[in-house]
């Protein structure tokens, strides 16, 4: 550790404490972080990318040399590059780091750091700068770390020093920027719809903003996800990625702007609502933290960076992820004790491990019109409380969970009666209801205090081991408070604070991200819960690309998939239990479909996928996700592979009708190039009846090929019927 001029949190910028300037070399797993860290600016990313091996400061320093801008026709007369928070105060034209002002003054900036603390870690260190900008009466800190993914993370704080008899600063916006080099010409991006979550986007990369705003108050079904640039055409296994991720899971903007002077930003912050954050003497705003990838190795790269990350935390759910039955789609809102406990005892048959009570077990929520905020057993449906079920399921050897959506309320409810003021409103009016409910003001403490307080109680009574936490709306007009101040911020910090809270209380407890299926699906709500549900639609045919691109942020551990009925709830659409069970095996593993109703032959083969689901989760929750760029786009060819490349499982999956009747080949990326693999099908899923009838002739003896082979050549695909899955088995031999 190194510690330059240091006083980490020092009042104010003046005489004495400016820091020597230094140029700062970080390096992970593969990737460079270079600073410029003058004494008299903010720093300046000089490289994020490749790694450049061991430089000296010599070095180091003619690498900033070399990457001067020159001075053009019109130009500011001494070119400035993009500090990692841009100021206008320095000639920067494009959206500064920092908007804001007090009373209409102070709204351009120059700190001068105060104080600079450097870690250098074997794998990655971080920067922490504080700065200050004495006239405006504010400082800041910037933090900056290369974790040992190679997964770059930083946020900022900004603090009003400015005595107790001025203004309030008003925070407008604060965001970190990145640069990306000019080889990056194309942006990929993600949108989507609810039961349609995470589909992909492409554009060139033009001059100007691409600005991806989200006022939902929650991450949203058509939040960017990962926001990557690179040349051309890059894929999942090739090309160069620079690629971030904004970890909030209110109000967010990422944008990336192109200047004319051909500098590419991108940056990620919390979109703040008008007048949101007022900052009074002392008071400060921190961002979200804001994650960036680089990859030589296209989008699986990043998704990699990420995954290794998020298993290095503390807190990743290290036991095998168990297989779940959730009722929902089983039984709705027929809470019938009898039939809930006969679906458990189906459950236990097949192999399951958690059961999972879903919506309509409170006070007056019979149907979705009414009972949110109600957080009692209701009395009239279970006289004598869950214990019941809670106690017959635990019999059976399954863990219990239950559904929860504490940020909510019906107008419909006793607790909307009693307290009309803890509803989250813009005026008078009620917002326009959505699913016949409301937002609780979770930012007033008497409302969280009493949620807390039932969560509490509901956990402490009954032998609960999971949470899925659901949140059915999006957060419109959402004032605060008497004034009706905007709520969102705060709102948001406080459901983390929630989610803290009962956590530490209940520590063995699980919680599920839910929100109307799979609109909160970010970092920072990953920091506070245990896995995601992915998407209300568990049609195997869209969960199929919902998944893929799911993955290019979270490992196939954190993400819930259910295998569902067919015909699908959502879309109507029938699909082979083979189809549907190997689509739900690449996640977190569940079932969600009346089972008693299921016939003899079809569960038994749902036992059978189960098991293999058992065998294989060890591989699958800490291998590498790979997919292989698609040639056909009737095909999908996707797996994980074991960090130590010993053994692989592969799913090719036709999703269309092929153009041509010729089957060709499927390429198996990722496995070690020399080693020796043989490739057999794996059971269950590889009936020829289902497969379509047609026999593939190197699947009666399997293969034995090197990895190189399998990625750059591949084996014959099977010919296959639409909605058809084939698993491969990859092993080293
Ligand atoms: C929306 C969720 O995504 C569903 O899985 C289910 O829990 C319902 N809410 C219950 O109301």
């Amino acid at each position: 550790m190194t510690q330059l001029d240091l006083d980490p949190h020092p009042p104010a910028a003046g005489p004495g404490t400016a820091p020597q300037g230094r140029v700062l070399h970080l390096r992970a797993a593969g990737v460079s972080l270079v600073l410029d860290v003058p004494a008299t600016s903010l720093p300046t990313v000089v490289h994020w990318g490749a790694d450049l091996g061991e430089l000296s400061a010599a070095a180091l320093d003619d690498l900033v040399t070399a990457g001067r801008t020159a001075r053009a026709n019109n130009d500011l007369d001494v070119p400035q590059p993009p500090r990692v928070l841009p100021e206008q105060s320095w000639g920067w034209s494009g959206r500064p780091g920092l908007s804001g002002h007090r009373a209409g003054a102070a709204w351009s900036t120059r700190f001068v750091p105060t104080g600079v603390h450097v870690e250098e870690r074997a794998e990655g260190g971080r920067l922490g700068l504080t700065a200050a900008d004495r006239d405006a009466g504010l400082t800041l800190e910037v933090e900056a770390e290369l974790l040992p993914s190679g997964l770059l993370r930083h946020r900022a704080t900004v603090t009003n020093t400015a005595g107790p008899g001025e203004q309030p600063y008003e925070v407008a916006e604060l965001a970190l920027s990145l640069p990306v080099p000019p080889v990056a010409t194309e942006l990929f991006d993600l949108a989507g719809r609810w039961a349609k979550e995470r589909v992909p986007q492409r554009r060139p990369l033009t001059f100007g903003s691409h600005v991806r705003e989200n006022r939902r108050g929650r991450t949203g079904p058509d939040a960017p996800l990962v926001t990557a640039l690179g040349p051309a055409g890059f894929g999942f296994r090739h090309g160069e990625v620079w690629a971030v991720h904004t970890a909030f899971s209110g109000n967010h903007r990422t944008v990336v702007e192109r200047l004319s002077s051909g500098a590419t930003t991108v940056s990620g912050a919390e979109l703040l609502l008008p007048g949101e954050v007022r900052l009074a003497t002392g008071e400060q705003y921190r961002t979200p933290w804001v994650y960036a990838a680089w990859s030589a190795e296209g989008l699986d790269g990043v998704a990699a960076r990420f995954h290794d990350h998020l298993r290095s935390r503390p807190h990743h759910p290290r036991l095998p992820r168990p297989v779940v039955v959730n009722t929902w789609e089983a039984v709705y809102f027929d809470m019938d004790l009898d039939r809930l406990l006969e679906l458990a005892r189906a459950a236990a048959e097949v192999g399951a491990e958690r059961y999972v009570l879903d919506d309509g077990w409170f006070r007056h929520r019979r149907s979705d019109d009414a009972g949110l905020g109600d957080w009692y057993v209701d009395e009239d449906v279970w006289p004598q409380g869950l214990h019941p079920l809670v106690d017959g399921v635990r019999a059976l050897g399954l863990e219990f969970g239950l559904w929860v959506e504490p940020e909510m309320v019906n107008p419909d409810s006793d607790l909307a009666r009693a307290h009309p003021d803890w509803i989250l409103r813009g005026g008078d009016r009620l917002p326009p209801a959505s699913r016949q409910q409301q937002v609780l003001d979770l930012g007033n403490p008497a409302a969280y205090e009493h949620v807390l307080g039932r969560l509490d109680a509901i956990l402490s009574e009954h032998a609960i081991s999971y949470l899925k936490w659901d949140h059915n709306r999006d957060l419109v007009e959402a004032g605060s408070g008497p004034v009706r101040a905007p709520g969102v911020h705060a709102q948001t910090l406080a459901v983390y604070r929630l989610l803290d809270e009962l956590r530490a209380r209940h520590p063995g407890v699980e919680i599920e991200s839910c929100s109307s299926g799979g609109l909160r699906v970010d970092l920072e709500v990953l920091e506070h819960t245990d896995r995601v549900w992915a998407s209300d639609c568990i049609d195997p045919l869209e969960r199929q690309d919902i998944q893929r691109w799911t993955t290019q942020l979270l490992p196939p551990e954190l993400i819930g998939s259910h295998v569902g009925a067919s015909p699908s709830h959502t879309t109507h659409r029938s699909s082979d239990l083979s189809f549907r069970a190997g689509t739900a095996l690449f996640a977190s593993f569940g079932i969600e479909t009346d089972l008693t109703r299921m016939d003899a032959g079809e569960r038994a083969e749902l036992t059978r996928w189960v098991a293999l689901y058992k065998d294989v989760r060890e591989l699958l929750h800490t291998g590498v996700v790979v997919r292989d760029d698609d040639h056909d786009p009737s095909y999908r060819v996707h797996g994980v592979v074991a960090r130590d490349g010993s053994e692989a499982l592969f799913a090719v999956v036709q999703t269309g009708t092929p153009d041509g009747s010729l089957t060709g080949r499927v390429r198996l990326p990722g496995l070690l190039p020399r080693a020796e693999y043989e490739v057999t099908a794996q059971e269950p899923g590889n009936d020829p009846a289902v497969r379509g009838g047609r026999d593939l002739p190197w699947l009666a003896t399997g293969v034995r090929l090197n990895g190189r082979t399998l990625a750059a050549a591949g084996v014959t695909a099977p010919a296959m019927q639409p909605q058809q899955l084939l698993l491969l088995r990859v092993r080293r031999a």
